[in-house]
């Protein structure tokens, strides 16, 4: 059964609206006040809400997430992982990464990434990360929490990829110790500004990290976006190149929660498990975020979608990229589009009714998921060309 046209709870359509159903993360990114709600809906069969793209969060399950899901969901199974759903779901990543690596389970990326950074520290070292990395900008200073302490040392760019020269100008301009030792550098695949390291660039890290003793983690949130972009293989992207640690994100690929963490080295995942439990992270009911990864891995969807996101963000960079006016902040490699636009513009938007984020220098960021939808992506184009005219 296809799980596209359920609304969500609380979403039914325009006569279930309430104005809570909106999240109020940042007071600047809401919609503008003459803004009418009813603008947001659209009749297709079933009243559902209109597609937005301010985040690739905002998609539901995927077919093949929820199909596994329903599968799932029938007789009773052993709980906290020791079912066949979870161990199917941790051999589909052997299978797909082409190596015995050790899976788990996680039901966000901020714990994730925070754990599988602590794993890799004592509370004295730490973990080099550029200063656009969702671990510094956007985890409440989880990495440091589950760590007791490891800091963050930010490489100073205005650019969102690490290179090897900022990684060696942070761990080696201190050796004493007054200084939290360096230990690890973890890099975001594709970027926060939706940029994408090719294997070369992954592969000089990796070395710059051997030469200094380093460990390298890379947070793939939308890995799968990743992936696509290069027509790679998860195996080349990651522990062939020398990543150590991949945090691999379910969510943004068609998953309604849930990352896994791979660790490529069996030695360095000892005792995970423990402080999975520990930070409130074994789910009692395990298959239901282990389950969902079969759906996405076995079928191929993790690929299929991720290769979407990206064909929708650069139809719309296509289209918007030569306005006008407008120019897009950073090069449109994944699923992700950041335009830069006068506040006409913006505004503009924000009165027909879109909404964004412009919390990376100030413009507007698009975000595609695996359900975005072609004629939505084209609205939007033409409603940006209208306002640049
Ligand atoms: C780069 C990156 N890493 C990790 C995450 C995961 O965050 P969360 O804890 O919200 O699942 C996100 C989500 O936006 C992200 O963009």
């Amino acid at each position: 059964m296809s799980c596209r046209r359920q609304p969500a709870p609380g979403q039914g359509g325009i006569s279930g609206f309430t104005g809570e159903m909106w999240p109020l993360r940042q007071s600047r990114d809401m919609p503008h006040p003459s803004f009418r709600p009813e603008r947001l809906f659209v009749q297709k069969g079933l009243t559902v809400v209109a597609q937005q793209f301010a985040s690739d969060n905002y998609a539901g399950i995927c077919p093949e997430v929820w199909d596994v899901m329903q599968q799932a969901n029938e007789g009773s199974v052993p709980a906290y992982g020791d079912d066949e759903w979870t161990n199917r779901a941790s051999d589909s990543f052997r299978t797909l990464f082409g190596t015995r690596c050790e899976v788990f389970f996680a039901f966000n990326g901020t714990a994730a990434n925070s754990l599988a950074l602590a794993a890799l520290c004592q509370s004295y070292n730490s973990v080099i990360c550029s200063s656009f990395a969702h671990v510094e900008t956007d985890e409440c200073g989880a990495p440091e929490f589950f760590s007791n302490g490891s800091k963050l040392l930010v490489a100073r760019t205005d650019r969102a990829k690490l290179y090897p020269e900022d990684i060696r100008a942070l761990a080696t301009c201190r050796s004493d110790i007054h200084y939290p030792k360096p230990k690890v550098v973890t890099i975001t695949q594709p970027t926060e500004t939706g940029e994408v390291y090719s294997l070369e660039e992954i592969r000089a890290i990796a070395d710059t990290c051997r030469e200094l003793g380093l460990r390298l983690h890379m947070d793939g949130a939308r890995f799968a976006n990743a992936c696509a972009a290069l027509g790679c293989s998860p195996a080349e992207m990651t522990w062939q190149a020398g990543v150590d640690v991949l945090c691999f994100g379910g969510t943004k690929n068609g998953m309604a929660v849930g990352e896994a963490i791979l660790f490529f080295d069996p030695a360095q995942a000892e005792g995970f498990d423990y402080r999975c439990k520990q930070a409130g992270q074994l789910a009692s009911k395990m298959r239901f975020i282990s389950a969902p990864w079969i759906g996405l891995l076995e079928t191929g969807a993790w690929l299929r979608n991720g290769r979407h996101g990206n064909t929708c963000a650069s139809r719309l960079a296509e289209r918007v990229e030569a306005l006008p006016g407008l120019a897009l902040m950073f090069p449109t490699q994944a699923n992700a589009v950041f335009l830069k636009a006068p506040e006409h513009v913006l505004d503009g938007l924000r009165k027909r009714g879109w909404r964004f984020y412009t919390f990376i220098g100030g413009g507007a960021r698009f975000m595609f998921a695996w359900d975005a939808d072609h004629e939505r992506v084209a609205q939007l184009a033409a409603d940006i060309e209208a306002l640049a005219a």
